[in-house]
């Protein structure tokens, strides 16, 4: 660690030494000017047909002049997506599934859950939204508090893992008088705990995986003090969809009475069906004693409308943590149960809907599709010499290069020339595919495997050949002037409001 620390201060003291050097400043600007063009061009394009609003209009457009537009652009936008050539993203996407969901969004429109005594359904949907999600993922029916499983809807995993990060915060220092705390995760684990220490001056350790990419426990006690407050382990990990040893590291947590959070975003709505269909699944929910929290996405695998997640914790006085109370305010009593004031209660009515509309049996279907569409894709991948799975993979796939002759990120240039979407994977380089609904349909698995034969045998013939995104993947995976990509970020997202 103490080394680590180190290293990292003299890269840091390096690269603002060579920033003052305006040779190195000219080529830096160049660089970012590059991937700001790149940006542009991809995400903002010109819409020639799409007038711009710099301010309000004068008089109002008219509704049906919108609607065309709109109808327009989602023509222009949802092949990528429905045609299931993109990773994760759009999870189910199904024209009678969306329509459904529109017309339930539609007729709860005005619904806001911070004024409870005015729409009490959405209230009532929300907690059962919760209760089914605890069933499902195993809550115990006890009527002891400290095992009861209860928890809150949020608006999508990022908030749910916020929320956590905080009432572990606030429950510690409460209750152990710890003031400056820290939470050990393994480098894997979604950056929403980066941005959960950030907010919440909570100092995050990483610790590293193994090379199977699974949390190294050992690692992980290593890294425990007596500032701890929180172990964490993903189910599976967003990067290579592995499931950390989580009864190991609940173990770990219940030892030193720690917290331990379960971060199922996005395999809590499918790996109980995995499971129930007979593959075998690390144990990760609320059967393994000492695992105190889990946040999980229906918003991904349980196929409802963005912006819905839930965050359940063991015991009920845990969850009074999360919640924040104003008893002094001119404007009333206030409280609040998540980040959000306001909520769009639209989106909860959807999600209940989307649930009690599917149902068991429907989700298990639409499990068995996946894991056999993940299993076709992922034998094809292992009969290809140039390209290695990482990791044990289940509904999501992540594979590397396994010859110095295939740059994977040129694969995934290539791999975008055919029309796909993969997510890039660095440290080490790789690409991966989250397999969903989108890609069970007949002859996606096909076309993907073709396409990527292809894409590697184009890469190999070619291996001068630069690519959109290859040069940006290869700086970032190789540079260790960390600051020079975070610049390369933050210009990304001026770009995209820009
Ligand atoms: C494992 C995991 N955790 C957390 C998140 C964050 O979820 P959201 O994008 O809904 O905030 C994701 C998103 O993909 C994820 O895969």
């Amino acid at each position: 660690m103490g080394l680590k620390r180190v290293w990292k201060g003299i890269v840091q003291g390096a690269e603002k030494a060579a920033q003052r050097i305006p040779a190195v400043q000219k080529r830096l600007e160049a660089e970012y000017a590059q991937v700001e063009q790149l940006v542009r061009s991809k995400m903002r394009p010109t819409i020639e047909w799409l007038p711009e609003f710099h301010a309000l209009p004068e008089q109002g457009v008219a509704q049906a002049q919108i609607l065309e537009w709109l109808r327009q652009l989602r023509e222009h936008e949802a092949p990528p997506w429905q045609q299931g050539r993109v990773s994760g993203t759009v999870y189910h996407g199904g024209e009678e599934h969306s329509a459904f969901l529109s017309q339930v969004y539609a007729l709860h429109a005005q619904s806001n859950p911070l004024h409870a005594d005015l729409f009490p359904s959405t209230i009532r949907f929300e907690a059962e939204i919760v209760r089914m999600t605890a069933h499902l993922l195993r809550a115990p029916t006890t009527d002891d508090p400290d095992q009861q499983v209860v928890g809150t809807t949020t608006s999508g995993g990022t908030e749910s893992i916020l929320l956590a990060m905080k009432t572990y915060r606030d429950w510690a220092r409460a209750e152990k008088g710890i003031t400056e705390p820290e939470v050990v995760a393994p480098e894997t684990a979604h950056p929403a705990f980066d941005k959960a220490a950030h907010l919440f001056c909570i100092k995050l350790i990483r610790t590293p995986v193994g090379d199977d990419f699974k949390a190294n426990v050992e690692a992980m006690h290593r890294a425990i003090t007596r500032r701890t407050i929180a172990l964490v382990g993903s189910a599976p990990g967003y990067p290579h969809g592995v499931i950390d040893p989580i009864p190991q590291i609940a173990q770990l947590a219940k030892q030193y009475g720690l917290g331990m959070h379960v971060d199922a975003c996005l395999g809590g709505f499918i790996l109980p069906f995995i499971e129930e269909l007979g593959y075998p699944v690390t144990p990760w929910d609320f059967r393994v004693d000492g695992v105190t929290s889990i946040s999980v996405d229906p918003h991904k695998y349980g196929y409802t409308p963005k912006g819905l997640s839930v965050i359940l914790y063991r015991g009920r006085r845990l969850r009074r943590y999360q919640y924040f109370t104003a008893t002094d305010w001119q404007g009333g009593l206030y409280a609040s149960p998540t980040l959000p004031g306001s909520r769009p209660g639209a989106l909860s009515v959807a999600g209940w809907a989307a649930m009690v509309s599917i149902g068991k049996q429907g989700y298990l279907e639409a499990t068995r599709q996946i894991m056999q569409t993940a299993l076709t894709i992922r034998k094809g991948i292992e009969q290809i010499p140039e390209l290695r799975l990482m990791g044990e993979p289940l509904f999501l796939i992540a594979f590397t290069s396994a010859s110095e002759k295939v740059n994977i990120y040129q694969v995934l240039d290539q791999m975008a020339q055919h029309g796909w979407r993969l997510n890039a994977l660095q440290r080490p380089a790789g690409l991966h595919l989250a397999v969903t609904i989108r890609h069970t349909q007949p002859g996606v698995a096909e076309t993907f495997l073709n396409d990527l034969r292809e894409a590697v045998a184009y890469v190999k013939a070619h291996p001068e050949a630069k690519g959109e995104m290859a040069p940006i993947y290869g700086m970032a995976n190789s540079l260790p002037f960390r600051g020079v990509i975070d610049e390369v970020l933050r210009r990304y997202l001026d770009a995209l409001y820009d």
